[in-house]
């Protein structure tokens, strides 16, 4: 099969990554600690974070962003702003803080091209009560990267907090939390970086401030007790995700070094040529930079029939609402697309193999 949807999930995952899963569960007990410290310090190293005792593993990026915006310290009227092309993981937690908290959200209008205009972003700003610029660092529907560090630079400017949800670039593009420098970093261990489901986490900057409802973590706490992230470590870790995503991101490092940059190179090739095929709509433009992901509508082929004719042709990819209604809204496609999304081990073939599924779905003569 041709395995097209790893803006979802990753797969197959480098033999590394198993293995190294399977040698943390046939670890003794007594080593856990030490492999665990290893294994999150590996991961700190490959985001370039300066602070690892401030670079918090949760289960999932989800799990990463519920603690991060619930656990600011918000007030009354603060605003959020947002693109308008967020994951429900982070739509839905902004979403609660304006049911239970008295906060407003700002999304950013989309266009195509322009996924987020940082003159709209800049009048936002200028506009004051701007506690949070929180943004995906690249869509998830279309692929389209946005223009972080800029985003990054104006809400520091203006004095607001800027959270980065890196979901969709970790792994498939280098992302440098000490350069980049916003307050929270967020990411997805089972995308780019090819590690196993359940581990994602976030990295504060010094000087965020969490309060700590749910007792998670209170990284500000930390100092009193045991260091981070031990403090952090409720229960038992998820030891083998760690330790398998510390050999995803050791993997991309060395054997694996090309490859996402030819995932990207596939997308890239695969929109411009959907781009010029009648009776095809293909979202988000070309000139924004784009991640390995291509969302496209065919007019003869219901998105809700598509994920099954293209399984027929041994295709797997995802056509549905991806997570992300607000982004569906955004490009003017509410009932979902149809999506492409290359890793690390797709060729070429595998870009002609779904230009001639969609050629068939194209009835003749058009
Ligand atoms: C932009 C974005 N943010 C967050 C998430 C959630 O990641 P996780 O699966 O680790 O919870 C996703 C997953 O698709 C995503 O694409």
């Amino acid at each position: 099969v041709i395995y097209v949807n790893n803006a979802g999930t990753t797969w197959p995952k480098p033999d590394a990554v198993p293995e190294a899963v399977a040698g943390a569960l046939d670890a003794e007990p007594a080593d856990a600690a030490d492999r665990f410290r290893a294994a999150h310090e590996r991961i700190a190293r490959f985001l370039d974070v300066r602070e690892p005792e401030r670079l918090l593993l949760t289960p999932s990026c989800t799990g990463a962003l519920a603690v991060a915006l619930a656990d600011l310290p918000w007030k009354q009227d603060d605003v959020v702003v947002t693109s308008a092309l967020e994951h429900h993981a982070l739509a839905g937690p902004v979403e609660r803080l304006v049911r239970d908290r008295g906060v407003t959200h700002r999304p950013i209008p989309y266009r195509p091209g322009t996924p987020l205009d940082l003159d709209l972003l800049r009048d936002v700003l200028r506009g004051g009560g701007v506690r949070l610029v929180a943004v995906t660092a690249a869509s998830n529907v279309t692929g389209e990267l946005l223009p972080v560090q800029a985003i990054v630079d104006l809400a520091h400017e203006h004095g607001a907090l800027c959270l980065v949800d890196a979901a969709q670039t970790v792994g498939l593009l280098p992302v440098n939390a000490a350069a980049m420098r916003p307050d929270i970093l967020t990411f997805a261990g089972h995308k780019g970086p090819l590690g196993p489901p359940g581990i994602g986490g976030l990295w504060a900057a010094p000087g965020v401030r969490f309060e700590s409802p749910r007792a998670v973590c209170d990284i500000t706490a930390g100092a009193a007790c045991a260091p981070f992230p031990t403090y952090c470590d409720v229960g038992s870790t998820n030891l083998p995700a760690a330790a398998g995503l510390a050999a995803g991101m050791s993997w991309l490092e060395g054997p694996g070094r090309e490859a996402p940059g030819r995932a990207r190179k596939l997308a890239r090739r695969l929109a411009m040529a959907l781009g010029e095929r009648p009776g095809v709509v293909l979202f988000g433009g070309l000139e924004a930079g784009r991640t390995a992901t291509v969302s496209f509508r065919i007019d003869s082929l219901p998105v809700q029939e598509a994920e099954a004719f293209f399984r027929e042709r041994s295709i797997l990819l995802r056509a549905a609402a991806h997570c992300a209604p607000m982004a569906l809204e955004a490009i003017g496609s509410p009932g979902g697309t149809i999506r492409v999304s290359f890793g690390v081990f797709n060729r070429g073939g595998d870009v002609d193999a779904v230009l001639a599924a969609v050629d068939e779905a194209i009835p003749a003569g058009r």
